[in-house]
């Protein structure tokens, strides 16, 4: 059993950590450190029964393994310099050892500290990779749920503004773009992301430009041993909603290829991805305690 802890306690991501930890045989939570007082399902209130033991000031000491579930620009610093760590923000993306099992592959059992991707940006990754060697210009809408922008209320997020509603923000400056470009190593690609009236989910939408012949068989070879990648006749959210799986599905016409890729953002988007990473640190089967179809309807 590898002991964890984690940070930022109260928050969506910690929420999404505990539920899916506790169906992992490998794993005891030793300690959920927030800056609020009382139980954990104080907060948390469907895990009670679960876990219903005191928030904690700091980190335990036996804790092997420490998920940061902090708001960027305050998780660097948290983490700790004795313990392995994944970082569920965005603070070690551009100089951290960054890490989607699927686009990267890499052997993660010697790494200390692994930083885990943003949401928007592994759906983009994740319905380009395939094919990103073969296309001359990607553009892409990603439309995400409210609580990709975490438990706090603003005006974006509030219920009356956002239920049945859909707008446009950060256009070209949304800071997954940087990232998309950064990991798939091609400048040639605009992001724009769309505030969509669901709660949680991510759907990307694109179209790449391609300069080589492209074919379904793609992205069958590409995934051939991801297991969380399934290819689809059509990408839709309800059917990733409280999974780790992303969904894809795909349209050539002439030299146009349309893609979509559905994911959930609190799962394949953070906790999930965040344990696949750990699984493969602590040389744990990739699925082990993530193997679950999501929940339909939503
Ligand atoms: N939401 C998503 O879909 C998503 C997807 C991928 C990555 N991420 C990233 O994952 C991280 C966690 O996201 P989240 O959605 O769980 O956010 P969240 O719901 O806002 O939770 C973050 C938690 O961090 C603690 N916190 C807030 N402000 C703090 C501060 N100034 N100093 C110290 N602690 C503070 C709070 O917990 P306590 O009050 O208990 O201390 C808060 O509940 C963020 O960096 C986010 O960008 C989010």
């Amino acid at each position: 059993m590898i002991k964890v802890a984690i940070l930022g306690g109260t928050g969506f991501g910690a929420g999404e950590l505990l539920r899916l930890l506790i169906q992992h045989p490998k794993v005891k939570v030793v300690g959920v450190v927030s800056r609020q007082e009382g139980k954990i399902s104080d907060y948390h209130p469907h895990l009670k029964c679960f876990f219903d033991e005191d928030l904690l000031p700091a980190i335990p000491s036996q804790a092997e393994l420490v998920f940061s579930a902090l708001p960027h620009g305050t998780s660097k610093e948290a983490l700790p310099d004795d313990k392995r760590c994944i970082d569920l923000s965005s603070d070690l993306r551009f100089d951290g050892f960054y890490s989607l099992p699927e686009f990267q592959k890499r052997d993660l059992r010697k790494e200390r500290v692994v930083s885990n991707p943003g949401c928007l940006a592994s759906a983009t990754i994740l319905a380009f990779a395939p094919i990103v060697g073969s296309a001359k210009k990607i553009s892409v809408i990603g439309s995400t749920g409210s609580s990709g922008a975490g438990k706090g209320l603003n005006e974006a997020t509030h219920h009356p503004v956002r239920h049945a509603n859909m707008s446009p923000y950060k256009v070209f400056t949304h800071q997954h773009e940087e990232e998309i470009r950064s990991v798939l190593a091609f400048k040639n690609l605009d992001f724009v992301a769309v505030r969509a009236p669901m709660s949680r989910g991510i759907l990307v939408t694109g179209f790449a430009e391609l300069s080589h012949k492209v074919t379904e068989s793609t992205y069958y070879d590409y995934y051939k041993d991801s297991p969380f990648i399934r290819i689809v006749e059509t990408a839709e959210v309800e059917n990733v909603v409280g999974s780790n799986f992303c969904d894809i599905s795909i349209k050539i016409r002439d030299n146009t290829l349309f893609v979509a890729a559905a994911l959930d953002n609190l799962i394949k988007g953070m906790a999930g991805t965040a344990i696949q990473n750990m699984n493969l640190m602590f040389g744990f089967p990739e699925i082990m305690g993530l193997w679950m179809p999501s929940v339909r309807p939503v």
